[in-house]
């Protein structure tokens, strides 16, 4: 027996000597070591022995086995390092080849000029407030001296959720909601989504965004008003640009204004875009109205301030020379990997 099974250990250690490969390899472990193999019959069959034969030829045969399977698990580790070396020197990589590219997602041009815009205000010391797009008519409209007659509440502009509950049809909401919960001084800007029922059409889109901007302090003037917003501009549009102030009416403002651009298309020489005015309104702004200040108790006759609110679509129109709003809300993709 002992004879049979070492000449077996003979045969198995001479033929694993010519291995190469994983297969192969296999192929002899089922042979010497598989289920059917002479060795696991052996044990299988130990139990017709009788019991002195049975514990040293058991013993043997497990001294075999052990062996045997030193000897193949050092050959197989053998083989695959071989192998991977074999691997790695033919499968060179050529790196003057060209790379693939992999489409990377980006910000759409909206989140590029309001990411600027921020940054802008931000290094002048402005923080940033939120407000909720749905709001209540007070916020919306009352608070701001809109009161129930005035155009700006016909349905024609406003989305109505309820009897008095509005999506927000400007940012204006956040002024009142800074004023009533703020600590004073207030320096804020507030971008958001705000909603109006008009037709989608090169230049209107029944959802836009705007930015508000507010201060408030003691012996705020026009002049801060004046300053900041050309000061926003410049940065913005560069030092070239003209700004220009024309009175105008806000309900919440007093007195209060249109800021007007050169052109961007013309540059100021007059073309269809300005009307051949040479400038082009961007925004509108005003002091804040004393009434404003004091339906959210504060004394106007101690603290002023200043507000404005402009179109931040607009802002990327300009910037970018964009002639249709339908663009930036299409989802085209070559229209914005352009940016
Ligand atoms: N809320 C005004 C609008 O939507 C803009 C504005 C904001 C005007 C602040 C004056 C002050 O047109």
């Amino acid at each position: 027996m002992k004879e049979k099974l070492n000449s077996l250990f003979n045969n198995a250690m001479e033929e694993l000597k010519n291995i190469k490969f994983v297969d192969e390899f296999e192929q002899l472990r089922v042979k010497y070591l598989g289920k059917k193999s002479e060795l696991t019959q052996t044990l299988r069959n130990l139990k017709n022995f009788s019991n002195e034969e049975r514990a040293s030829i058991g013993k043997f045969v497990n001294e075999v086995k052990g062996k045997l399977e030193k000897a193949f698990s050092e050959v197989i580790e053998k083989i695959k390092e071989e192998e991977m070396e074999r691997k790695l020197k033919e499968e060179v990589i050529d790196i003057t080849l060209p790379g693939k590219k992999f489409k990377v997602g980006h910000k759409n041009p909206i989140q590029l000029v309001l990411d600027e815009i921020q940054e802008i205000f931000l290094n002048m010391g402005f923080t940033i407030e939120e407000g909720p797009d749905i709001e209540s008519e007070y916020y919306n409209f009352e608070a701001l001296n809109i009161y129930k007659d005035h155009p700006a509440r016909s349905e024609q502009d406003t989305f109505y959720i309820d009897e008095d509950h509005v999506l927000r049809t400007h940012t204006s909401t956040v002024q009142i909601r800074t004023m009533e919960n703020k600590e004073l001084p207030i320096k804020i800007i507030s971008p958001g989504k705000v909603y109006r029922s008009d037709a989608l059409d090169a230049t209107h889109s029944p959802i836009f965004y705007q930015m508000e901007g507010l201060v408030i302090d003691k012996n705020i003037n026009m002049a801060h008003l004046k300053g900041t917003l050309e000061k926003f501009i410049k940065t913005m549009f560069g030092d070239k640009i003209k700004t220009k102030f024309r009175a105008h009416h806000f309900p919440f403002t007093e007195p209060s204004a249109e800021m007007d651009v050169t052109c961007f298309v013309c540059k100021g020489n007059g073309c269809s875009v300005c009307k051949n005015s040479g400038y082009i309104e961007i925004l509108g702004c005003g002091m804040v109205h004393p009434d404003v200040l004091e339906r959210c108790g504060i004394n106007s006759e101690e603290y002023r301030g200043f507000a404005f609110g402009f179109g931040i679509d607009r802002m990327v129109m300009l910037k970018y020379g964009i002639e249709d709003i339908r663009l930036l809300y299409d989802s085209d993709l070559r229209f914005l990997s352009q940016f």
